[in-house]
C-alpha cells in the first residue's frame, strides 16, 4: 500500500497568513508582519486568548502568520486575504497584456495536455516532462496575479474538456497552495500533478467517458481504473517525482476511507493529494458532464460542504477555495431584482456581494450589453433596490461567458 507513499505524504501545512479581521480565539500566531521588537507581544509567537488580545494585535499589525497544528481553531475562516494574493481593492485592475499572455498560457496548456492524449492513444510516448515546463508557467502567472488567472479560469465554459480541466485544476489547485504559502518549489510540483491527475482517463473508452445515461457497474468499475492508469503513466516517463504519480493514483481517495482505489485514510493521503481532490469535485461539479448539465457554484459549494462535513473531503483546504471565490465568483451568470440577466465580472472582496457585472440581458430577456458596478449603483430606474436576486447556471438564457471574452477584455485593458 506504501509501495507509491508520496514524497509530500508527511507534509504538514505550519503557517497560514491571516488578515487580523480574521483572527479567531485559539488561534496561535507565529509571524508578524513586522519586527517583534517594534510589538509588545512574545517573539516566540503567543496564543490569542481572548478578544482584547485581537484588538491589540490590530493595533500593531494589518496581517500576521498563524501556526496551525499550534492553533486550538476548528476552521482558519480567511475573509480577507494578503494583498498580493487577491483581488486588488480598486477591482477591475488586469492589464490588457497581462491577460492576454495569460489566456495565451491557457492555450497552450490546454493544447499540451490534449496532445498527451492524442499520443498515447495512437501509441506514442509523449514528453510528459513538458508538463513541468508549463506547470512552471502556470505557477508563475498565478503569483503574478491569481485573481486573474481565476478570472480566466471562471470565465470558460467548463464543458469536460479535459485540457481544461487539467488546466483548471491546476489553477485551483495553486489557488489553495498560495493560500497555504507553500513554497515555490512545492507549488511547481502541486502544479504538475494537478495538471496530470487524471491523464489516466486516456485510457479508459470513448464510449464509457462519454456515455450519456446512467453508467452500469462494470462501466463504474473501468472509471475507476483510472487512477492506477495515470500513476503508471506518469511513473513510465521516468521524469517525474513520485508525489505526482501519487496524486494520480489517490486524487478519488476520501479521508474517511471510502474512497478508491485503495480506501486510504486521513493522514495516509498526501496534502497534493487532498488539494486536487477538493478541486477536480469543485469543477467537475460546475462542469457539463455527458450524463448531466453544469450546476451552479451555490449547489457545488453546498456539496462540497457536505461532503467535508462527511469528511469525504479536507474541510479546511475546502473552506479555502469557497471563500476564495467567494458568493459569486467571476463568470456567474445572476439574476438581478429588476429581472436583467448580467456576467459577474469582478469584485471587491469586502464587497462580495456587490461585484462589478456585465448585464447581457434587459428585463425581458433580451440580449442588451451594459456594464455595471453594484458598488456605485444601488437602485435602478424606478428607485427600487437593485440587487443581485438569484444565481443561473452558465447556458441559461443562452448565455455563455466565454462568448463575452472579448468585450470583457476590452473593458477591463
Ligand atoms: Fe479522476
Amino acid at each position: 500500500m506504501t509501495e507509491y507513499k508520496s514524497i509530500i505524504t508527511n507534509h504538514k501545512i505550519e503557517k497560514v497568513k491571516l488578515h487580523v479581521n480574521d483572527l479567531q480565539t485559539g488561534m496561535y500566531i507565529c509571524d508578524l508582519d513586522r519586527p517583534w521588537r517594534e510589538t509588545p507581544f512574545p517573539v516566540l509567537g503567543f496564543e490569542i486568548d481572548n478578544n482584547q488580545t485581537i484588538q491589540e494585535v490590530m493595533q500593531y499589525c494589518q496581517y500576521v502568520e498563524i501556526d496551525v497544528d499550534r492553533s486550538r481553531v476548528e476552521d482558519v475562516v480567511i475573509n480577507q486575504l494578503p494583498p498580493g494574493s487577491i483581488f486588488n481593492v480598486n477591482g477591475s485592475s488586469f492589464q490588457l497584456d497581462e491577460i492576454e499572455t495569460a489566456e495565451s498560457l491557457r492555450k497552450q496548456t490546454t493544447n499540451l495536455v490534449n496532445t498527451f492524449w492524442d499520443e498515447i492513444r495512437y501509441g506514442i510516448s509523449p514528453d510528459i516532462y513538458l508538463a513541468k515546463s508549463a506547470a512552471q508557467e502556470c505557477v508563475a502567472s498565478m503569483l503574478r496575479n491569481p485573481e486573474m488567472m481565476i478570472f480566466l479560469v471562471q470565465l470558460q465554459s467548463k464543458d469536460g474538456h479535459r485540457g481544461q480541466e487539467a488546466f483548471n485544476s491546476c489553477i485551483y489547485s495553486l489557488l489553495i497552495g498560495h493560500l497555504l504559502n507553500l513554497t515555490h518549489k512545492q507549488l511547481q510540483n502541486l502544479a504538475t500533478s494537478a495538471l496530470l491527475h487524471d491523464m489516466g482517463k486516456v485510457l479508459i473508452p470513448e464510449d464509457i467517458l462519454n456515455k450519456t445515461g446512467k453508467l452500469t457497474d462494470e462501466e463504474h468499475s473501468i472509471i475507476r481504473t483510472h487512477s492506477q492508469a495515470g500513476r503508471e503513466i506518469i511513473l513510465s516517463s521516468g521524469s517525474l517525482s513520485l508525489g505526482t504519480a501519487d496524486v494520480a493514483y489517490a486524487h478519488h481517495e476520501n479521508l474517511d476511507g471510502t474512497g478508491y482505489p485503495r480506501g486510504l485514510q486521513g493522514d495516509q493521503l498526501s496534502m497534493f493529494s487532498k488539494i486536487v481532490g477538493v478541486v477536480d469535485k469543485y469543477d467537475a461539479i460546475t462542469s457539463t458532464m455527458p450524463y448531466r448539465p453544469a450546476r451552479d457554484h451555490f449547489r457545488a459549494v453546498y456539496i462540497l460542504k457536505y461532503l467535508a462535513r462527511d469528511k469525504k473531503i479536507d474541510e479546511r483546504l475546502c473552506t479555502m477555495l469557497t471563500t476564495y471565490l467567494g458568493v459569486y465568483p467571476p463568470g456567474s451568470i445572476v439574476e438581478l431584482t429588476s429581472k436583467e440577466v448580467a456576467i459577474v465580472l469582478n469584485s471587491d472582496p469586502s464587497r462580495r456581494h456587490q461585484p462589478q457585472i456585465l448585464v447581457v440581458r434587459d428585463k425581458h430577456k433580451e440580449p442588451c450589453q451594459r456594464f455595471v458596478d453594484l458598488t456605485e449603483k444601488s437602485v435602478d430606474e424606478n428607485g427600487d433596490t437593485y440587487r443581485i436576486a438569484y444565481m443561473h447556471r452558465t447556458g441559461d438564457f443562452g448565455i455563455y461567458p466565454n462568448q463575452y471574452f472579448t468585450l470583457i477584455l476590452q473593458s477591463i485593458g
